[in-house]
């Protein structure tokens, strides 16, 4: 593998890789380029993506309040995966945390001024996390437990939600005296989160176990921590390459697509090292470990009525995983092999969510012969839109974990030839080289 260009990261073709396809569907419509800047933050696939903290006052206390704090990862396309999330924020002044149940703080910190009782955690600024599956019932408390992982709500929005009760000392003890913690952060576990301001809201309800009576909460407070792409990584983690059976041309993903300053320590999948042991122990700071290529992203999706998702980082098992593509045509998904599949709710029709079978590929193994899964979709093609012409074809977004991927630069598609016909839908014979 010959990686050019390296100084320059524009667009420039250098290899030829993928399998080739055949398509199924097509129209006419806008291409445009995909430019990703800080102010990308809000995602128009997901308008309101957001996970949201809620804090509710079971009870005061002499010193202060219990609260059941419920986490909701309503963002779509996104989960939290392995590690977990991680929760923190300032308190407004002297506050201690007494006890916990279903989740623990990663330091006590300095509790010396305590004698007879000692609180679970003194910090300005706690640091929460999820407790591990497991744990002894004793310590568990509803939605908590799940190593910090929690689904996006398109795929389960039952798994999409953690749980966890705080007792807090030298505080407030009515909606009077009661301040709100501050400064909320939440880590996904990389960056890319802003939480903003808690804010008094309307007191949850909550239904007893045989549905009989209501209860309320007597304050209630939430946090919306909202996902910025560009705050979590300058480069997008994943590039699409295209191939198609109309054209012998096949559009790799652009060099460089996911930023050069991996080149150095990228692995040759042909190397001694990539069979060493020890090479897929994860690292504490989740830095990725890639296969050389010209791309350097960690993820690479074809797009076809073949679809393929290779992984490039051999650090990483990516579990739950979600591809979500946009293309005016997947209102018509007939079938879709292989992946589990969920259309856009209405009105929005043109998007759809694939993710992997339970058990059989909703895991994505690290970089090497596992590291990747394929799937076929086809659609039922519209007599009045169908076309091959100007790259209507290929799929105008694509989103990996909910982070979206590079695409080609439009004018590169491959194109019609001039003359003669397509015969459409043909099978093919010739199978491009793949690395
Ligand atoms: C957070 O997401 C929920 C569910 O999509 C939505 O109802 C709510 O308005 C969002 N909150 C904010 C502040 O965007
Ligand atoms: C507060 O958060 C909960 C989700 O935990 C949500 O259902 C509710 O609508 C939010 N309230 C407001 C006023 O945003
Ligand atoms: C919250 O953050 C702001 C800005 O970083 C800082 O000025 C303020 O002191 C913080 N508040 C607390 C209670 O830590
Ligand atoms: C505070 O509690 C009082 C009753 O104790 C109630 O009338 C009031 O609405 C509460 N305020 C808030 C912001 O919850
Ligand atoms: C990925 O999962 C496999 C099978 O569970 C495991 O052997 C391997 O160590 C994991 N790799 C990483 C990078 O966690
Ligand atoms: C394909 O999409 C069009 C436009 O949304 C719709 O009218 C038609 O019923 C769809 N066909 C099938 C088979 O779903
Ligand atoms: C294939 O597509 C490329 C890129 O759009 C174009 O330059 C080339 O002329 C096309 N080949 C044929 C045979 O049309």
């Amino acid at each position: 593998m010959e990686i050019k260009n390296q100084a320059n990261p524009t667009h420039k073709i250098c290899l030829a890789c993928c399998s080739w396809s055949w398509m199924k569907f097509t129209f006419l419509a806008v291409l445009y380029c995909l430019i990703l800047s800080p102010a990308a933050a809000y995602d128009p696939l997901d308008p309101t993506g957001n996970i949201t903290i809620r804090w509710d006052v079971m009870s005061w206390t002499t010193d202060g309040y219990v609260a059941a704090v419920t986490m909701n990862n309503f963002q779509m396309y996104r989960q939290i995966p392995s590690p977990g999330w991680t929760l923190g924020w300032s308190w407004a002044k002297k506050e201690v945390i007494w006890t916990m149940v279903g989740a623990q703080t990663t330091e006590q910190g300095d509790c010396s001024k305590f004698k007879a009782t000692i609180p679970h955690c003194c910090k300005k600024t706690p640091t929460v996390v999820d407790l591990l599956p497991g744990v002894p019932y004793n310590q568990q408390f509803a939605n908590c437990c799940k190593g910090g992982v929690l689904a996006s709500w398109g795929q389960d929005p039952s798994a999409a939600v953690a749980g966890f009760q705080v007792s807090v000392g030298q505080a407030g003890t009515s909606n009077k005296t009661v301040k709100l913690p501050k400064n909320f952060t939440l880590l996904g576990p990389g960056p890319g989160y802003t939480c903003g301001p808690a804010k008094v809201v309307p007191s949850t309800v909550f239904l007893t176990a045989d549905r009989r009576r209501k209860t309320q909460a007597l304050m209630t407070w939430n946090v919306t921590c909202t996902y910025s792409q560009f705050l979590a990584s300058k480069n997008p983690s994943c590039c699409v390459s295209f191939s198609s059976f109309y054209n012998e041309t096949i559009v790799p993903c652009p060099s460089c697509a996911c930023g050069c300053h991996n080149i150095k320590n990228c692995v040759k999948s042909d190397s001694n090292l990539a069979h060493k042991a020890g090479i897929n122990t994860p690292k504490k700071d989740n830095s990725p470990l890639l296969q050389c290529t010209h791309h350097m992203c960690p993820i690479r999706d074809y797009w076809r009525v073949k679809m393929a998702v290779t992984n490039f980082n051999y650090r990483m098992n990516y579990t739950d995983w979600t591809l979500v593509v946009q293309h005016p045509n997947l209102n018509n998904v007939t079938q879709v092999f292989s992946f589990g599949y969920k259309p856009r709710p209405l009105p929005i029709h043109d998007t759809g969510m694939f993710y992997g079978m339970k058990f059989y590929n909703d895991l994505l193994m690290e970089a090497g012969p596992s590291g990747n899964i394929q799937s076929e979709v086809l659609m039922q093609k519209d007599q009045n839109t169908f076309t091959f012409r100007q790259g209507w074809a290929f799929p105008r977004k694509v989103y990996f974990n909910g982070d979206e991927c590079m695409l080609p630069p439009p004018d590169e598609y491959p194109s019609l030839p001039n003359s003669g016909h397509v015969t459409l839908f043909q099978s093919y014979k010739r199978q491009p080289p793949c690395f």
